[in-house]
């Protein structure tokens, strides 16, 4: 198990349109177990395979931690393989968010508060639940990480240019983050 460098919202991995897993395999298995690592060093509650530079349809969650304090149960860690959207909430909420992908930037985006999902495990068993609250919103950031989306492209122009400068010091290489990264 190891920690692995987290690429920056500038790599162009975080812009493709991540492929479909084909099959288990170990090196799949060792994978979900390295993100697990590198989630948990970073302190995030989710992490997508294009983040660590690996353009495959999967990402990990765990945001038992968000839900300390409300009367959201815990899920513990979840793993999302080849993940389908397939019903969302038309009631949206505004949370800030982060991403690993983009350290000290904080926003607030509007999403759908509940949406149901298709998935595999890491046993390749499929599933399909319902989430709302905490989970909604993490396991939807990561999804759009598989389409290519950061969150920041839901902000509106005024918002975008006021973050401007941060995204130019993090082109610039002026970032500093408790966790590895990969620079481009
Ligand atoms: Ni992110």
């Amino acid at each position: 198990m190891s920690v692995l460098p987290i690429v920056l919202y500038n790599d162009p991995v975080l812009r493709e349109k991540a492929t479909p897993v084909k099959s288990d395999s170990k090196e799949i298995q060792t994978l979900i177990d390295d993100m697990f690592d590198t989630m948990y060093e970073a302190s995030g509650v989710g992490l997508a395979a294009p983040q660590i530079g690996k353009s495959l349809r999967l990402f990990v969650v765990d945001a038992d931690i968000m839900v300390e304090d409300t009367d959201e149960d815990p899920f513990g860690p979840m793993v999302f393989i080849n993940p389908e959207i397939l019903a969302s909430d038309d009631n949206k909420v505004v949370i800030e968010e982060g991403c690993l992908s983009l350290p000290e930037l904080r926003e607030t985006v509007a999403r759908p508060d509940e949406i149901t999902i298709r998935f595999l495990d890491r046993e390749f068993k499929e599933h399909q639940k319902t989430f709302t609250g905490w989970m909604s919103r993490v396991i939807q950031h990561e999804y759009d990480h598989l389409e290519g989306i950061l969150f920041f492209d839901y902000l509106g122009s005024f918002k975008k240019r006021l973050i401007a400068r941060r995204l130019q010091l993090i082109d610039e290489g002026q970032v500093e983050t408790e966790y590895p990264i990969r620079e481009r």
